[in-house]
């Protein structure tokens, strides 16, 4: 009957375990040049899905602000270089730079911000790249994206 007491916060446990495919996911980063996330697979029978992004640091957005921009792997470098000129206040990113599926604006610590896209804009078989556009950040902080077969 003392198992009984580890039971319990198991059974509280389950529901975040069973709740783990759906269409969304939480992605972090601090003050640092990372992630917590490498690697994002969105369900094909998604319609959209929504990226939960949060600063968990402490420093500002202009000190060491943080983004997540999805792009196909081969127009990350292009999309970061044209975006490295155009400010804070424009996310680091062109304007209207239709090579850019989905991104939040910058922020600093404390801060969140979600995105949601229209999953029938990827397709199974491109590779897909999550990175902070913030400049000198893009090199180190980028993950994969794949849309399940
Ligand atoms: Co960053």
């Amino acid at each position: 009957m003392r198992f009984s007491y580890f039971l319990i916060p198991l059974a509280f446990a389950l529901p975040n375990l069973a709740s783990a495919n759906t269409c969304e996911v939480d992605v972090s980063a601090g003050d640092t040049w990372a992630y917590d996330t490498k690697a994002i697979s969105v369900p094909s029978d998604c319609e959209e899905f929504t990226v939960n992004f949060k600063h968990t640091g402490e420093m500002s957005k202009e000190g060491l602000g943080h983004n997540w921009v999805l792009s196909k792997t081969a127009d990350v470098n292009a999309v970061a270089q044209a975006g490295s000129t155009k400010g804070i206040e424009n996310n680091f990113l062109q304007q209207d730079d239709d090579r850019v599926i989905a991104y939040t604006p910058i922020i600093g610590g404390g801060e969140s911000a979600s995105t949601t896209f229209n999953v029938s804009a990827l397709d199974a078989s491109e590779n897909y790249t999550f990175f902070c556009s913030f400049p000198g950040h893009t090199f180190m902080m980028r993950g994969s994206l794949k849309l399940e077969d």
